[in-house]
């Protein structure tokens, strides 16, 4: 292992085998945590190959189980974010996928520093199980078409235990450390296609949208390498995707949206990623299967359908209702010229820490005009008198500015 170190620091490359090795001697006991963490921190400084993490990828996967499903039967999706704020897509586009008769099959994770997690989203609602063993996920994907569930420990053990040594040793943003890592756990959940959504802007790893791009063009080429199908929209985290932040607040939201009432810039995406989920399972017009699946209700009903096979109480979901909010207002009028979207993040889940349903509405955009005293967020919750601080994450300008793009590619 120093002798791989020691390559790696020299900006070196390691071969297939070597990875191999590594990740098995560390799960045995051969490797300890300092030494991984040295070669994790070489990673970062001195980059890695392409075929350096596809084999890191391979050897992850082996860590552990896999779960396979037929392709006979059908194409089975996944569909993956590199972690956003106000990111409902996965809670709404699954369903809607499922509507329109796509297998999606989503291994979700908890939130990451400021960033949401789906499955803590879920978990909001009484009685819902994220907890599924491997048969059971696999069958209600064939019973029901779709199942969010969490990574469990048989899946990518390697990556459960790095992810948390590269968190504690800052060595998270080497690029071919986040692709292995994401890859690696999507081709052990079984899927044989994947729709992967890669933030750019300040709250997202990779900052830079051309950093972003790269980033994207990996995770597809690793999972093509694969024999999977995969397609990788770049996205923007220069402010909050959708309305509102926390947990149960953005259940409530994705009720709203499957009910008609959505946020457009949401919605946007939404429809954008479920239909290359869709696309991707062989079905096709799939942008117009899935429009049709939101308007008719289809959609929400798929969505309930699910809750109630995942054990999740529906009529408690029925009756998600927000308290009074503390509005939070703008000292002095001009145009959203910025948004402190980690800062949002962070205070959405301090907000539903101890209250499912804290968190934030977001009421005003980068670009929009706003008045003296008018409302930037709605804060909820028990702690919510505490938010009162936060118009200083909002940058109002005298000045018009440009808003970011939503999506600024798409790779397949
Ligand atoms: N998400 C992951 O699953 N792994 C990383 O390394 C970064 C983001």
């Amino acid at each position: 292992m120093r002798q791989c170190i020691e390559r790696k620091r020299a900006g070196g490359e390691l071969s297939a085998d070597q990875w191999d090795g590594i990740i098995t001697a560390f799960m045995e006991g051969g490797v300890d945590e300092a030494q991984m963490a040295a070669l994790c921190m070489a990673c970062v400084w001195r980059g890695m190959s392409f075929d350096e993490a596809f084999a890191l990828t391979g050897a992850m996967v082996r860590s552990g189980a896999t779960i396979t499903f037929d392709p006979a039967r059908g194409i089975v999706a996944d569909k993956h974010s590199s972690g956003g704020v106000s990111d409902i897509v996965s809670l709404v586009a699954v369903p809607i996928a499922a509507a329109c008769g796509a297998r999606v099959a989503k291994l979700s994770g908890r939130a990451l520093g400021h960033t949401g997690g789906t499955i803590d989203k879920l978990e909001t609602i009484p009685g819902f199980n994220v907890a599924l063993d491997l048969d059971r996920f696999a069958k209600q994907v064939e019973r029901v078409g779709c199942a969010i569930a969490s990574q469990t420990d048989a899946l990518v053990p390697a990556d459960k235990r790095i992810y948390r040594l590269r968190d504690r040793t800052a060595t998270v943003p080497a690029m071919g450390l986040i692709a292995a890592s994401i890859v690696s756990k999507k081709i052990a959940g079984g899927a044989h296609a994947f729709v992967f959504d890669v933030k750019t802007g300040a709250a997202a790893f990779m900052r830079d949208p051309k950093d972003a791009l790269e980033l994207a063009g990996w995770l597809v080429e690793i999972a093509k390498r694969f024999g999977r199908r995969a397609t990788a929209f770049v996205t923007d985290m220069h402010q909050p995707l959708g309305r509102s932040i926390g947990t149960g607040i953005e259940v409530l939201e994705a009720r709203e949206f499957l009910a008609g009432n959505a946020d457009e810039r949401t919605r946007e995406l939404v429809l954008a990623i479920s239909a290359a989920v869709v696309t991707a399972c062989g079905i096709d017009n799939a942008p117009q299967r899935v429009r049709e699946a939101l308007e008719s209700g289809r959609a929400a009903a798929k969505f309930r359908e699910m809750i109630a096979a995942q054990d999740g109480d529906v009529a408690a979901f029925e009756a998600l209702k927000l308290d009074e909010p503390l509005t939070v207002t703008a000292a002095h009028g001009g145009y959203v010229q910025a948004v402190d979207v980690v800062k949002l993040g962070y205070e959405g889940r301090r907000l539903s820490e101890h209250d499912p349903l804290g968190g934030l509405r977001v009421a005003a955009r980068i670009g929009d005009r706003i008045e003296p005293g008018a409302p930037l967020l709605h804060a909820y919750g028990r702690d919510k008198k505490h938010a009162t601080h936060l118009s200083s994450t909002f940058t109002i300008t005298h000045a018009p500015c440009n808003v970011p793009p939503l999506v600024y590619e798409t790779l397949t």
